[in-house]
C-alpha cells in the first residue's frame, strides 16, 4: 500500500492530488507529462518537490490550479482535492476565487508572470479588490505591510517589475501571492535563477512565512540540494511519475530508488567533500516517448530483466518511505561495498 492514502492523510492534508494524468496532444505523439500521480500536502508542512528539467514539476503545479487547460492539454485522470472539493471540476469564477486567494503561485521568472504595464501596489491592490472587495485606501494599508513582511523597501510598491533586481523581484511576487493570506503556496523553481546568497535569503524567507502565516508549501526544485535546505519531506519526479516519498532525513540518509540514489551523489553536500560528484548518464525521457517498464531502466545501473516490461508501483517501504523499484536500496548496497 502505497504512502498516500486518504486514511495515512486524513484530516492533516491541506491538498491531495489522486491518481492524476496528463497528456499534451498537440504533436503527432501525445506526450504523457503526468502518469498517475498521488501526493498529499500536509498542514503548515513544505513538501519539496524534486526532479530533472522536462519530468513535469511546472505540469503539476499548473494542473493544480487548473492552469494548464487549452488547446491539446488532457487531464485524463485524477482529482486535485481541496476543501471537499475536486479543483478540476472547477471552470470560470469558481476557480478564479481559490486562484491566488486560497492556493497562490510563486514562479521562477517573475517578470514572466507580473504585467509589465502594473506597478507592485497596482497588483496587489487588483488582487485585494477582485478577491476581497477591500477598497483602494486600506487596501494601500495592506500592501505596505506585505512589502514589510517581504522585508522590501516600501518605495518598491511604485515600481515596475523591471526596475528590480531578480532577488527582488521575488519577494515582490512571494508578497502578491501572499496577498489575500492564502493556506496553500505553490513555488515554481523561485530560487534557480538567483545567485546562492540571494537564494538562501528567499528559501529563509518562505520558511518564515510558513511559520508566521501558517501556509502549507508544495517547493519545486530541480535541485535536491535547495530541496534538502527547505523541505519537511521529499517527492521525487521522474517522466511524471513520483518515485519516492519521504521524509527529508530519511531521504539523504537511507534512498531506496536508484534514481534518488544517483540523484544525491551529484549534489554538493559536506557528506561528498573529497569525492567526486556524479552526473547522472543520459537524460530524461520526452514525454512523447517514456520507456514502457520502469521508465528509468534505460539509464539504471541495476536494470534486471522485469524492468523493461513491467511498472514497478510506489510501494510503502517504511512507516513514512515510499519507493517504485523493484529492488529498493539495492544500488545503496552495491555502492557500499
Ligand atoms: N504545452 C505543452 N505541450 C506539449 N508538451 C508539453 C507542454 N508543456 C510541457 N510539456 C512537456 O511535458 C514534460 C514536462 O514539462 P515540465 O512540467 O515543464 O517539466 P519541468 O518543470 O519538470 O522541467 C516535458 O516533456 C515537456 O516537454
Ligand atoms: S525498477 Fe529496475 S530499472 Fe527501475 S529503478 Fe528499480 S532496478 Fe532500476
Ligand atoms: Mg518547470
Amino acid at each position: 500500500m502505497g504512502l498516500t492514502t486518504e486514511q495515512a492523510c486524513e484530516p492533516s492534508c491541506v491538498l491531495r492530488l489522486r491518481d492524476l494524468e496528463v497528456r499534451f496532444k498537440s504533436g503527432a505523439h501525445p506526450a504523457e507529462a503526468l502518469r498517475g500521480i498521488n501526493l498529499d500536502l500536509r498542514h503548515g508542512e513544505v513538501h519539496g518537490l524534486v526532479g530533472e528539467s522536462g519530468a513535469g514539476k511546472s505540469v503539476l503545479l499548473h494542473t493544480v490550479l487548473n492552469l494548464n487547460r487549452g488547446a491539446g492539454t488532457v487531464i485524463t485522470n485524477g482529482e486535485v482535492q481541496y476543501d471537499g472539493r475536486n479543483l478540476l471540476a472547477l471552470f470560470g469564477p469558481e476557480i478564479r476565487r481559490i486562484r491566488g486567494a486560497q492556493i497562490a503561485i510563486v514562479f521562477q521568472e517573475p517578470t514572466k508572470h507580473l504585467n509589465p504595464g502594473l506597478t507592485i501596489e497596482e497588483h496587489i491592490l487588483d488582487l485585494l479588490r477582485y478577491h476581497l472587495g477591500i477598497t483602494r485606501r486600506p487596501a494601500a494599508a495592506r500592501a505596505a505591510e506585505l512589502l514589510e513582511l517581504v522585508e522590501l523597501p516600501r518605495r518598491v510598491l511604485r515600481n515596475y517589475a523591471f526596475e528590480l533586481s531578480g532577488g527582488m523581484q521575488q519577494r515582490a511576487m512571494i508578497a502578491i501571492a501572499i496577498a489575500c493570506n492564502p493556506r496553500v503556496l505553490l513555488a515554481d523553481e523561485p530560487t534557480t535563477a538567483l545567485d546562492v546568497t540571494v537564494q538562501r535569503q528567499i528559501l529563509d524567507l518562505l520558511l518564515r512565512l510558513r511559520t508566521e502565516l501558517g501556509l502549507s508549501v508544495l517547493f519545486v526544485s530541480h535541485d535536491l540540494g535547495v530541496v534538502h535546505e527547505i523541505a519537511d519531506r521529499i517527492s521525487v519526479l521522474y517522466a511524471g511519475k513520483i518515485i519516492e516519498t519521504a521524509v527529508d532525513v530519511d531521504l539523504f540518509r537511507a534512498p531506496l530508488h536508484p534514481y534518488t540514489e544517483l540523484l544525491l551523489e551529484s549534489v554538493p553536500s559536506a557528506a561528498m567533500r573529497g569525492r567526486e560528484l556524479k552526473v547522472i548518464p543520459g537524460a530524461v525521457p520526452d514525454a512523447t516517448a517514456v520507456p514502457v517498464g520502469c521508465s528509468f531502466h534505460p539509464r539504471c545501473p541495476i536494470a534486471a530483466e522485469r524492468c523493461s516490461a513491467e511498472v514497478p508501483e510506489l510501494i510503502q517501504q517504511g512507516q513514512q518511505h515510499a519507493a517504485a523499484c523493484f529492488y529498493p536500496g539495492e544500488l545503496g548496497a552495491r555502492l557500499a561495498r
